[in-house]
C-alpha cells in the first residue's frame, strides 16, 4: 500500500477528457499567455470558489507548478548574496529553486522586521555560508502545507504579507491545496482579507493536478501583482515556457467545473477519515492535517524513521516527515491519493498493529 507519494489514482474527469480530445488537432504555436477562454475561466474560478478578483490578463499558464516553483527565483533575477525563505517543513522544491538561481535558502516560518537577517532555527537552516544570509528577495507560504496540512489564517498571512512587502521581497504563495479543507477554511492570499485590496508583489501560483486528477497534463497557473506577471510573461515568452494547446483546453474545462471537484473532495474526505481512524486506533497521533491531502502523524516512542519501518513491515508505505525539513524527524507524512480498494488494504494492515 504505497501512501508515500501525493500522486492521483482517480479517473481524469470526463467533460476534461473531452475537451482534451476536442483540441487534439493544434498545429500552430500556442501562446505562452493562453488564450483568452483559459485566463477567463481561472479568474472565474478564484472569484466563484475563492472570493478573489483578478483581471483574466494577469494569469499566466504554467506547465505544472513545480516547474515555476524551480524558476522563480531565476526568474526574478535572484543571485549569489540573495536569500529565498521557505517554510520550515515544506515542499522539497522551494529549496531547490534557491539552489538553481545559486541564492541563499533559508527555512524558516517567520519573518524578523525588515533590517535584520532572518533567524531560522539553527537546525532548519539549509545555509552553508558561515555569512548571515542577504537581502530576502523571495518568500515562499503554502496553506494548506505541504506536508503538514496546516492552514494559515487571514490574520496569518497578512502578518506574511506586511514582513514581505517591509523587506521589499516578493511573496509567493503555494495554492495547491486550496480547495481542500477539512476542518478549516484555507484562503488566498489574494484575498481581500489578506492583501489590503493591493496586489503589489503578491503571487498566488494554482495547480490543477489535485483539484481534478490532471498531474498527468501538467497544468496550473500563477496570477497576482500585474507588473510582476507581465515581466514573468515576457521571459516566459523568449525562454518557450509554452502550455501545450491541448492542456490549455483541458485546463480551461476543468477550471469551469466544480462538479467533478465537489465529487473528487468526497472521495478523499471519506479516505481521510478512515485513515485517520485507522492510525489514531493503531497509536499514531494526528497533527494539524486541517487541510489537503496528507496526514501528519506521530507515534510517541518512534520518531520518523522508526514509524517508517513499522508500517513498511505491515506493507503500508509512507514518507518519514524529516524528507521535509529536520523539525519533522518525528513524524511521517501519510498521503489520501490511493484506490479505494489500497486504503482499505491499508486500514486493514493498520488494525493488526493497533
Ligand atoms: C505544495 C506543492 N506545491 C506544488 C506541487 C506541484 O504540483 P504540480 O506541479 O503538479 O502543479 C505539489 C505537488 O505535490 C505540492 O505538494
Amino acid at each position: 500500500m504505497d501512501l508515500s507519494v501525493g500522486t492521483p489514482v482517480d479517473p481524469v474527469p470526463g467533460v476534461v477528457q473531452d475537451a482534451l480530445r476536442a483540441a487534439a488537432d493544434a498545429p500552430g504555436y500556442p501562446a505562452t499567455h493562453g488564450t483568452r477562454a483559459l485566463r477567463e475561466a481561472a479568474a472565474g474560478w478564484l472569484a466563484r470558489c475563492h472570493g478573489v478578483t483578478v483581471d483574466p490578463d494577469a494569469v499566466l499558464p504554467l506547465i505544472g507548478t513545480k516547474e515555476f516553483i524551480a524558476s522563480l527565483p531565476t526568474l526574478l533575477g535572484c543571485g549569489p548574496g540573495d536569500t529565498v525563505v521557505y517554510p520550515e517543513l515544506a515542499y522539497p522544491t522551494y529549496d531547490i529553486g534557491a539552489r538553481l538561481a545559486g541564492a541563499d535558502p533559508v527555512a524558516a516560518d517567520e519573518l524578523p522586521p525588515a533590517g535584520l537577517p532572518p533567524r531560522p532555527q539553527a537546525s532548519a537552516t539549509k545555509t552553508t555560508a558561515s555569512a548571515p544570509p542577504g537581502p530576502v528577495r523571495l518568500v515562499w507560504v503554502n496553506s494548506p502545507s505541504n506536508p503538514t496540512g496546516r492552514v494559515l489564517s487571514a490574520g496569518q498571512l497578512a502578518g506574511a504579507v506586511r514582513a514581505a512587502r517591509d523587506r521589499g521581497a516578493v511573496l509567493a504563495s503555494d495554492e495547491c491545496y486550496i480547495g481542500l479543507g477539512w476542518t478549516a477554511e484555507p484562503v488566498s492570499v489574494l484575498h481581500p482579507d489578506v492583501s489590503g485590496g493591493s496586489f503589489d508583489g503578491l503571487l498566488a501560483v494554482h495547480s490543477v493536478s489535485k483539484r481534478s486528477n490532471l498531474a498527468g497534463y501538467r497544468a496550473g497557473f500563477v496570477t497576482g501583482d500585474p507588473a510582476l506577471v507581465a515581466e514573468l510573461l515576457e521571459i516566459r515568452k523568449h525562454a518557450g515556457m509554452m502550455m501545450p494547446a491541448p492542456v490549455q483546453a483541458a485546463m480551461t474545462a476543468a477550471l469551469g467545473d466544480d462538479a467533478h471537484a465537489e465529487q473528487q473532495r468526497s472521495v478523499y474526505a471519506a479516505r481521510r477519515e478512515q485513515l485517520g481512524s485507522a492510525l489514531d486506533k493503531a497509536g499514531w497521533a494526528i497533527t494539524h492535517s486541517e487541510a489537503g491531502l496528507y496526514l501528519w502523524a506521530s507515534r510517541p516512542g518512534h520518531d520518523c524513521w522508526s514509524s517508517v519501518d513499522l508500517l513498511a513491515g505491515a506493507g503500508i508505505l509512507v514518507a518519514p516527515g524529516e524528507f521535509y525539513g529536520p523539525a519533522g524527524a518525528q513524524h511521517i507524512r501519510v498521503a489520501l491519493t490511493a484506490t479505494d480498494e489500497r486504503v482499505a488494504a491499508a486500514v486493514r494492515r493498520l488494525s493488526t498493529l493497533a
